[in-house]
């Protein structure tokens, strides 16, 4: 198989984690190239449901080496919460199956406070974070004043590190917002100890990932959130704080844009975004509602409710342009199943008053039959086969997997490239 980037084409969500898990069967390594535990994805393996949030999606395959890259920020407790999980489930990862780039940016407890407290303060005019400490981890990374996971490993040098920029957070968080402050000693003892755990999976994930490639293996680039919550491409501000899109890759997993042959958005049938920020598509009340108690749309990492809508062209236009997409994969088709016509935005209109977008939509026939077992996608009803043909159609880029229920074995493939 060549090698891959995965990324959403929306708001997150999209299930990246199944499609990314059925693909690692062909792949020699997944490497995330970018975020942290903000991201959640759900793998259902032979009925059991697992949800990782660093970890990445190849992880229930064996042969399959997982890398956690450069570009990552980590909160270590949180990745021993899963390497322990993974333990409990008779599965655990051997330092040689998971690889943690030693470059990775650490997430301090005081980046989850800040995160957590600069919310609060904000009130209704907050971003939506998920709290995870995401942002201000990222903003001591390019402020250079931030932790990486290899410096864990040496007492000394992080002490003298956090010295120099523990001051400053902890007069944040005690002068600004009343929070209590970190003591140093006990800061570094507990960083220390999650580092004297991590040991044996860290390393240097540029070494992994250009092995595999000059001996000829396939990698696949796992993206997390989705392309509008690019920080350069989104809508910002309500963005996250990192580069979902596609070049995001090369950056965040040290590799050049020559490196890559294929580019694969994740799309949803319908739309959904958690947080706040402008959804032109969002639909309120039943029809919403609907969407949401069908596709069982709460977050994998928040829990929160997420806000439902109908399917965007122009949106998807737009990420195909931002990411070089070559192929999509779409997911969650099975939630659309029973609705008798399903509205699509095929363009919009501007509202005169203030600019704002207004969607103009295209009723799609709906489908009655239930598609989750479906094993071709010959079986599928003809509304449901025209509904994919007309958004392919419509976006300029083939559908060649859909997804038709959370299991391994609910995917649908057309075309030649994913099996070979
Ligand atoms: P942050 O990444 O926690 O800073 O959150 C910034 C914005 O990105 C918020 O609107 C979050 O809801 C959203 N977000 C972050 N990660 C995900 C994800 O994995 N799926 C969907 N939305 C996300």
């Amino acid at each position: 198989m060549p090698n891959i980037v995965v990324v959403g084409t929306q708001w997150g969500d999209e299930g990246k984690g199944k499609v990314v898990d059925v693909l690692s069967r062909h792949c020699d390594a997944v490497i995330r190239f970018q975020g942290g535990n903000n991201a959640g994805h759900t793998l259902v393996v032979d009925g059991i449901k697992s949800i990782f949030h660093l970890i990445p999606s190849g992880i229930l395959r064996p042969s399959c080496r997982c890398v956690i890259g450069p570009g990552v920020v980590v909160d270590p407790e949180v990745l021993l919460g899963e390497i322990d999980k993974l333990i409990e489930a008779g599965r655990p990862p051997e330092p040689g199956q998971l690889l943690v780039s030693s470059q990775a940016h650490v997430i301090l407890p005081y980046h989850c406070d800040l995160d957590r407290l600069r919310e609060r303060a904000l009130g209704g005019q907050g971003i939506g974070t998920t709290k995870r400490g995401i942002g201000p981890c990222y903003e001591d990374k390019v402020a250079r004043r931030g932790i990486r996971l290899g410096d864990l490993m040496h007492r000394s040098a992080l002490q003298a590190r956090l010295q120099v920029v523990l001051p400053e957070k902890n007069r944040m968080l005690t002068e600004w917002y009343g929070a209590p402050a970190y003591d140093l000693d006990e800061l570094v003892d507990r960083m220390v100890s999650f580092g004297e755990r991590l040991a044996p999976y860290l390393g240097d994930a540029i070494e992994l990932v250009h092995g595999v490639l000059e001996r000829g293996g396939s990698v696949l680039f796992e993206g997390a959130q989705g392309t509008f919550l690019d920080v350069d491409h989104g809508t910002y501000p309500y963005v996250t704080s990192s580069s979902t899109v596609a070049g995001g890759a090369c950056a965040g997993a040290g590799v050049g844009p020559t490196d890559i042959d294929e580019v694969i958005g994740i799309v949803k049938a319908y739309t959904t975004r958690v947080g706040a920020g402008p959804f032109p598509t969002e639909v309120q009340g039943e029809s919403g509602e609907r969407l949401r108690r069908v596709g069982q749309e709460f977050g994998a990492t928040t829990g929160r409710p997420r806000r439902c809508g109908w399917f965007d062209v122009p949106l998807i236009r737009r990420a195909a342009r931002l990411n070089g997409l070559t192929r999509l994969a779409m997911t969650k088709l099975d939630v659309l199943s029973g609705l008798p016509k399903i509205p699509v935005c095929v363009r919009y209109e501007r509202d005169p008053t203030d600019g704002s977008p207004i969607p103009v939509y295209t009723e799609f026939e709906g489908w009655s039959q239930d598609i989750t077992q479906c094993t071709s996608f010959e079986q599928l009803p003809p509304a449901c086969v025209a509904y994919i043909k007309e958004l392919q159609e419509l976006v300029g880029v083939s559908i060649e997997l859909i997804s038709v229920g959370p299991g391994r074995e609910q995917t649908l493939l057309r075309g030649s490239f994913f099996t070979t």
